[in-house]
This record gives C-alpha cells, sequence and structure tokens, in this order.
C-alpha cells in the first residue's frame, strides 16, 4: 500500500484518540481537581469571574472564538477593540459595536504589516491592558498530508499565525507598556505542544503554535522588563469553522466533544485575568492547567 494511503487510513482513528485524550484532559479541571489526566498541575480557576476591567484589542474579532471573547468582554464592561479583515462583512461584530459605544471594530490583516503599523499609529494614544492575539488559520488541512506538502500552504499559515501575530505583538507593545494591567496574549493551541502530540494531522498548523510558543516565550523574556505579562493559552476544543474542517479532514463521526465558543470565551477571560507577573511566559489550557510543551 502506498504511503499516503496508509496515511488516510491512520487519520480515522488518530482523530479519535486525539478527541479521547482532549475528553480525558479536560474532565478532571471541570470536576474541580488539581490534577489532570496528564498529571499536571492546575494553576488557575476558570470558573473565577474578577471585576476587573480595562482595555483590551482583539483580533480576529468577527467570528469564533474572537467574536465570543469581545462579546464577553464588552459584557463585563472593558472597552473593546475588535479586529477583522474584512469590517465592512464583519455584521455581528459591528452590530455589537452599534449598541455599546465602549466597542469600536478596526481594520487589521495578519497577512499586511502595513495595516498593522497602521493601526497602532492610529491607536498610538491608547493604553492597551489585553492585547489578545487570537487570529489564525488551520491551513487546508488537505494540502498539510505527507506525500502532498504544498509549501505555499505551509509559508501562509506561518504568516499569519507566527509572523503575523508577532507583528502585532511587536507593534503594540507600547500600548501595553503603557496600561495598567500589561497583558499580551496569545491563543495558542495544546496541538502545539510536542509532549502532548497524539496523531499527525495538520502539521502546519501544529507547527505554527509550536513556534508561536517559542516566539511569545522569547518576547516575554524582554517584554519582562517593561513589567509585561506574556500568557499564552489554549481555548479547548472548541466549535467553530476552524475546528469543523479540521474534524471534517479527519473523517471523525463520534460524539460531539466540543465546547461552546462562549463557554471558551468565559474560561480563556477568566484564566487571563489570574495572570500575574510571575506567571508570565506560561502555557496554560482554559481549564486552568499547566500544559507541557
Ligand atoms: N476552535 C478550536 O477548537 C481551537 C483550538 C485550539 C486553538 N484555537 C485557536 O483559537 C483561535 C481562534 O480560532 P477559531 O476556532 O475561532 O477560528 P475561526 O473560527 O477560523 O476564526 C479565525 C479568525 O481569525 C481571522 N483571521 C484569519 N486570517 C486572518 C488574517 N490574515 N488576518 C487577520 N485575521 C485573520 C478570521 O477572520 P476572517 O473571518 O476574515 O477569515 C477569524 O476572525 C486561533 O488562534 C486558533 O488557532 C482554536
Amino acid at each position: 500500500m502506498p504511503f499516503t494511503s496508509s496515511y488516510r487510513l491512520f487519520r480515522i482513528s488518530a482523530l479519535t484518540t486525539l478527541c479521547i485524550a482532549m475528553l480525558a484532559m479536560a474532565a478532571p479541571a471541570l470536576a474541580g481537581g488539581h490534577k489532570s489526566a496528564g498529571q499536571q498541575d492546575i494553576l488557575f480557576d476558570p470558573a473565577k469571574r474578577s471585576e476587573v476591567t480595562g482595555t483590551v484589542l482583539v483580533t480576529g474579532a468577527n467570528r469564533g472564538i474572537g467574536l465570543a471573547l469581545t462579546k464577553n468582554y464588552a459584557e463585563r464592561g472593558w472597552t473593546v477593540i475588535g479586529t477583522a479583515r474584512k469590517p465592512e462583512k464583519a455584521e455581528e461584530l459591528n452590530a455589537l459595536a452599534a449598541s455599546n459605544e465602549r466597542v469600536s471594530v478596526e481594520r487589521m490583516d495578519l497577512l499586511d504589516h502595513a495595516s498593522i503599523d497602521a493601526l497602532a499609529e492610529k491607536l498610538r494614544d491608547v493604553p492597551i491592558d489585553v492585547l489578545l492575539n487570537n487570529a489564525a488559520i488551520m491551513g487546508d488541512a488537505a494540502k498539510q498530508d505527507l506525500g502532498s506538502y504544498d509549501y505555499d500552504e505551509m509559508a501562509k499559515v506561518f504568516a499569519v499565525n507566527v509572523s503575523g501575530t508577532l507583528k502585532m505583538t511587536e507593534a503594540f507593545l507600547d500600548h501595553v507598556a503603557a496600561s495598567e494591567q500589561k497583558k499580551i496574549v496569545g491563543i495558542t493551541s495544546v496541538q502545539g505542544s510536542i509532549q502532548s502530540l497524539r496523531d499527525p494531522l495538520i502539521p502546519f498548523y501544529k507547527m505554527s503554535k509550536t513556534a508561536l510558543n517559542m516566539g511569545m516565550s522569547s518576547i516575554a523574556k524582554i517584554a519582562k522588563r517593561k513589567k509585561i505579562i506574556v500568557a499564552l493559552v489554549s481555548p479547548g476544543a472548541v466549535d467553530t469553522r476552524m475546528m469543523n474542517a479540521a474534524l471534517d479532514h479527519s473523517g471523525y463521526k463520534g460524539p460531539n466533544f466540543m465546547i461552546t465558543t462562549e463557554e471558551s470565551a468565559e474560561a480563556v477571560i477568566n484564566v487571563i485575568d489570574q495572570y500575574e507577573r510571575k506567571h508570565t511566559g506560561m502555557f496554560l489550557a482554559h481549564t486552568g492547567e499547566v500544559l507541557p510543551w
């Protein structure tokens, strides 16, 4: 059997294993324990809401987890700057901004560094308490199968998830440094954890999150001098376009194990709120669990 055919057969069982592992990881945390199935520490309580408010900039705020994060922050009384590649098509985000004067919409494309610089310049007098780097792409899963790797696709995934996110972080360092809370968040993924690797699917996406983790960890070391906290947070397995595209590619037909964008956003924000300076650079799940690199 050609290698690519056996690889395809491997997909379904691999993803089933991944899903079971994800459920196993989540269960003890949901039960309120202090260790997960992987015996990692539960550092923060994902259900603990704080009263703190400030200004947050959320990238990819027009849909998926980014939209839910934007809505949740707005509901908590934060000032929210939501970015979208195509604001004119961001109907739900625009409706939110129309009904809440603390929510605004800005254009930004991670592939267009000039758009990042332009936004940083436009907001130069705005201290940003939380820079929430949420936007990312998985890339076309079919172009990530060994034997037919598409290297242009690999470059695009890296350009958005790694270069674009680091450029965004670099451009907004001073805005964050000028704020009270001084937090830079990378929405990463357990898929970027080499120690947690259980299947060979979507390697470009996984590699991009591993690279993002290292890039943000490096920034954490330098940004510490400006008292900036860098948080790396995985949002869980969430029912979004991205996750469903991954499931479609795998052929997974088992029970639904995903959480909603609302559940993810609530936990992610609670976890972000609990990061203090001593936690800078730590890689956590939305459950508050410390993840292995
Ligand atoms: N869903 C999950 O289970 C899961 C698990 C682990 C980690 N994550 C991470 O969570 C974050 C959000 O994922 P999601 O599931 O909500 O994905 P999604 O539904 O596919 O949404 C992705 C968002 O990123 C934006 N985006 C894509 N390319 C962009 C670019 N070049 N410049 C600016 N924005 C761009 C999209 O805007 P357009 O609408 O214009 O395309 C969209 O707003 C990502 O970092 C993802 O890696 C998700």
